[in-house]
């Protein structure tokens, strides 16, 4: 979630042409729309793409897509491994068929690459068009529900990477289950652990629930033993931490 377009993200989003007419278009999307803008900056897209071109993670987890906008640039990154890695003949095989799960693919590979969990329903349809226009639908899967239901069903170990941009009331929760369901190496990256809008942990009078969850989940990710990590103050805060 962040609301810095202008000043420091336009420059550096302008500057290295950051976003193409997609991502464009789906922050478009959202200022028609009457709800917030809640999308993670250009600048994050870029450093979260840059991470899994490093990290080469084959299980992704999304948790909170909104419109779409943070699910394109983690696709793009996996997408741009498996082409690197020579299995574009799969991605066109499966993009081919149009359904938009990875898991039909007749490739050896029986997961998506990236799994966005949405609990809002009206969500649903707007992030999928969003990763059909991207020509995304391939690499990842859309579920509705509440994250804490699916984290709560999955096995250890069960992926690479896990992004957290949902209600921040439930990341002490969320770090919880990430903390079982990475795998040993895996990298955790956390948004808005610096607070909503601007630096809100700072003001020790604000008891906000959601500022006391955020400023509750930076406790416990410093003090756990299972994580290496630290803050990036890049718009309000990205945790990221290797999971040892
Ligand atoms: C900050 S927005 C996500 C923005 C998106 N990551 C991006 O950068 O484009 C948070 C999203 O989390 C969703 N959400 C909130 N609580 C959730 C929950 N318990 N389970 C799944 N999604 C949830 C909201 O509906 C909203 O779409």
């Amino acid at each position: 979630m962040s609301d810095f377009r202008g000043g420091v993200t336009d420059y550096i989003s302008e500057t290295f042409k950051l976003e193409d007419e997609i991502l464009k278009d789906i922050i478009k999307q959202q200022s028609s729309a009457s709800g917030p803008m809640m999308n993670i900056g250009p600048d994050q897209g870029k450093l979260i793409e840059l991470l899994i071109k490093i990290h080469k993670p084959q299980r992704v987890l999304e948790i909170g897509s909104y419109f779409g906008y943070s699910a394109v640039w983690l696709a793009r990154a996996l997408k741009s491994n498996l082409v690197k890695a020579g299995e574009n003949k799969e991605i066109e095989d499966c993009e081919q068929s149009r359904d938009g799960r990875v898991a039909e693919r007749t490739s050896s590979r029986q997961y998506p690459l990236l799994t966005c969990l949405e609990k809002s329903s009206k969500q649903i349809d707007i992030i999928k068009t969003n990763l059909e226009k991207a020509q995304l639908n391939s690499i990842a899967e859309v579920l509705e529900g509440d994250a804490l239901d699916f984290l709560k069903k999955q096995a250890v170990d069960s992926f690479d990477l896990i992004f957290i941009d949902a209600d921040k009331a439930s990341y002490p929760h969320y770090f919880t289950f990430a903390e079982k369901i990475l795998r040993s190496g895996g990298l955790l990256l956390v948004d808005n652990v610096l607070g909503l809008y601007n630096s809100e942990v700072l003001d020790l009078a604000n008891n906000d629930p959601r500022i006391l969850a955020i400023r509750k989940f930076n406790e416990m990710l410093a003090g756990s033993d299972a994580f290496d990590s630290t803050i990036l103050s890049i718009q309000s805060g990205l945790a990221i931490a290797v999971k040892k």
